[in-house]
């Protein structure tokens, strides 16, 4: 019997917020400070508890459509000048879980001008970006290396200059209302923002199941693999052979369900990684490599404080790991390793040496045997997982294909200049 599990929805989304931010120091908690700032704004605004909803989920995913590190960075810095891409792009990824529609609308208007809104700020939308706008905008213009009672009064002017023309002068009166405390500003900057919003945000009681941890775990794959064009697919790829080797193995359905989960997740940490390094066409050098190495901790460490995910942390995280405790980050050993993690070992090489990359095309069937079998005998990889994929071969490699082409057809219609 399926008993499912169910996680705190303001956890979820809340640790893959941070995740979004994991692209630089710079950046840090951005998403959850923008959203701290719309939501306190919210309440005084006495918008619908649904509304504020939405408005508070948008925040904490608003840049979600700005893939790259360099263009998160840039966009921070205001060096941005078609800033409507990544607002395009957030809704576009939004917009395919149906309960979150509503915050995807939001998202597509987070950077448009109050002077460019033809509707008025009665208007729930216009009402909910311009919040929005303005939360983030504030956020990066706070001077991270200053005490934040020593700028507030000069963010407050700086905000006041933009009535009228970028923001509505209601939207600043409501900033104004809040930014008078000097509490909403402490609050800001706290290292505990993440367990204030967590207590006291609007989804301090509700809960997800696994069908709707499975659909937000497409969107972050989509953010995942869609920095690169090499990596476009990889994830799908991962997850549909994870997946289907769970189900031949015989693990039982709520383990398959979670190794899906686990496969579009698996390279999480990756959002970590500059693309300079992500597809960099030769082999990466030490330092580069170092840096690589972090992935799949950054993995586990955002997993792992959602609660009550901790197999879905492990079969993602360990991919990199191997039998002899010779993989990273973790060293763990064979005993360490169950059958699910061992799957998505298996799993992450074969897709990976079934795909082109920037260097060389896919392999074939017969050089990736040889690949790992010999991974398996030096006991790197699980034998009878690898074995179990060559007796299945056929329909593993055309249902990976199949999931991949599905991919592959939203990232050229959508996400190619
Ligand atoms: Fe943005
Ligand atoms: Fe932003
Ligand atoms: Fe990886």
């Amino acid at each position: 019997m399926n008993r499912g599990i169910t996680v705190n929805l303001g956890n979820l989304v809340l640790s893959l917020s941070d995740a979004i931010d994991l692209a630089s120091p710079k950046l840090a908690r951005h998403q959850q400070r923008t959203a701290f700032i719309a939501w306190e704004m919210a309440k005084v605004s006495k918008i619908s508890e649904d509304m504020l909803e939405k408005l508070f989920i948008a925040a904490l995913l608003h840049d979600i459509g700005a893939l790259s590190v360099e263009e998160k960075v840039s966009l921070y810095n205001f060096e941005v000048k078609a800033v409507d891409l990544h607002c395009v792009r957030g809704k576009m990824l939004l917009e395919k879980i149906p309960w979150l529609k509503g915050a995807a609308k939001i998202v597509r208007f987070h950077h448009r001008e109050w002077q460019a809104w033809n509707k008025p700020i009665n208007n729930s939308l216009t009402l909910q970006s311009q919040i929005l706008f303005l939360a983030d905008y504030l956020e990066r213009l706070v001077d991270r290396n200053k005490y934040i009672l020593h700028q507030n009064q000069k963010l407050v002017n700086q905000i006041t200059s933009l009535s009228e023309t970028l923001i509505n002068p209601q939207v600043v009166e409501i900033f104004l209302s809040i930014a008078k405390r000097e509490e909403f500003w402490l609050d800001l900057v706290s290292p505990r923002l993440y367990s204030i919003l967590l207590h006291e945000g609007p989804y301090k009681r509700v809960g997800i199941n696994l069908q709707g941890i499975t659909l937000i775990a497409e969107l972050f794959r989509n953010i995942i693999d869609f920095r690169s064009r090499f990596t476009s697919t990889h994830s799908s790829g991962v997850a549909a052979c994870a997946k289907l080797l769970a189900e031949i193995f015989g693990l039982t359905e709520m383990e398959i369900q979670l190794m899906e989960v686990a496969g579009n997740l698996h390279d999480l940490g990756k959002l970590a990684i500059p693309n300079s390094i992500l597809e960099k066409p030769d082999k990466l050098t030490k330092e580069e490599f170092d840096v690589m190495r972090s992935h799949t901790y950054y993995t586990y460490s955002v997993l792992n404080t959602i609660g009550n995910l901790k197999q879905i942390a492990e079969w993602a995280a360990y991919h990199h790991e191997k039998l002899d405790g010779s993989g990273y980050p973790f060293h763990c050993s064979a005993d360490e390793l169950n059958t699910g993690a061992r799957i998505m070992m298996v799993a992450d090489i074969f897709t990976a040496l079934a795909e082109d990359r920037p260097y060389r095309a896919g392999k074939s069937r017969k050089e990736i045997n040889a690949i790992m079998t010999k991974l398996a005998n030096k006991r790197l990889l699980d034998l009878k997982i690898v074995e179990l994929l060559f007796e299945n071969y056929d329909e593993i490699l055309s249902y990976v294909k199949h999931e991949q082409n599905i991919a592959r057809e939203f990232y050229e219609k959508q996400f190619t200049v």
